[in-house]
């Protein structure tokens, strides 16, 4: 009965047109410029040749600040000079996208890489631009959700990103959005699991998150129909693919580190508004 009803739901899910990011044979849900103007690409200077690749996603939550894993910020080090940031595109190749260098990386001081449950502890850092984003239609900061006390438990959030179209595939092109439902934490099945972490599924035809994703926002939309970020993406609890309904991805839980953004930006958020 059970699985009956989940292969209904599943059904329905199918069939109300789909979303993905990594989503098997499914039509991927592939946002227009604009629609998402605070996600932020990620580049990483390549040694050899000089140019920038693809490296990570964050959200802009400010014009000159983009909200971001810590681990990414290690890869390969964490030198302002070795990362830029893409914003206002769709495309990967940055097509119609402002480019900006870094002025400087500021990671949680108590983040800790991967233990032996494969997550980092406060795995949140701050990038600060060079100068101010131009913002316009397609480059716009996004709110922080400011509440660390408010129940997430089976919300439905979005997320956008530029990660791996299947598990053995390569990067998007473009810009693919999937559909979350934020479960409980036991989903995720981590030991380092904590209140600053946010725990969310979805179905492959809602399009799952895979390797590139890091970083990706997820968000909510508020009564006034604003965009509000509520984490990172960290970790995909995968087995060996992206590819499976069941996995669960984790997320740093933005509202956790409120006061800790405040302090190291300098940025009066109370311009931000709750939720
Ligand atoms: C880092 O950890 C120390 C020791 O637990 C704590 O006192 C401090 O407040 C933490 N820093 C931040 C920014 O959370
Ligand atoms: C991921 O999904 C597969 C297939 O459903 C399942 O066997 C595995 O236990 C899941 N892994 C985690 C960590 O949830």
């Amino acid at each position: 009965m059970l699985i009956l009803f989940s292969q209904l739901f599943y059904l329905c899910v199918l069939l109300e047109s789909v979303s993905p990011i990594t989503n098997g044979n499914f039509r991927p849900d592939e946002p227009a410029s604009g629609d998402y103007p605070f996600h932020a690409l990620l580049l990483q200077r390549i040694e050899l040749t000089n140019d920038w690749s693809p490296l990570c996603s964050g959200g802009l939550i400010h014009p000159q600040w983009v909200l971001t894993t810590a681990h990414c910020t290690q890869t390969p080090n964490s030198k302002p000079s070795e990362i830029r940031v893409s914003l206002g595109s769709i495309h990967i190749n940055g097509e119609n996208s402002q480019t900006h260098d870094l002025q400087r990386i500021i990671v949680h001081p108590n983040y800790t890489s991967m233990d032996n449950t494969g997550i980092g502890l406060n795995d949140i850092a701050l990038l600060e631009l060079n100068e101010a984003a131009k913002l316009g239609p397609r480059v716009q900061p996004i709110r922080l959700h400011m509440n660390d006390k408010q129940l997430l438990f089976e919300k439905m959030a979005y997320l956008t990103g530029f990660g791996k179209t299947s598990s053995h595939g390569s990067l998007s092109s473009r810009m693919r959005k999937a559909a979350m439902h934020i479960t409980d934490s036991t989903k995720c099945a981590l030991v380092n699991y904590a209140d600053s972490k946010i725990c969310a599924t979805s179905f492959l035809a809602e399009g799952k998150p895979c390797t590139g994703d890091s970083g990706d926002p997820l968000f909510i939309t508020s009564k006034n129909n604003k965009p509000v970020l509520l984490g990172f993406l960290i970790y995909i609890t995968q087995s060996g693919s992206c590819e499976n309904d069941n996995n669960n991805s984790v997320f740093t839980r933005v509202s956790s580190y409120v006061p800790w953004i405040a302090t190291a930006t300098g940025i009066n958020l109370k311009i931000f508004s709750n939720i």
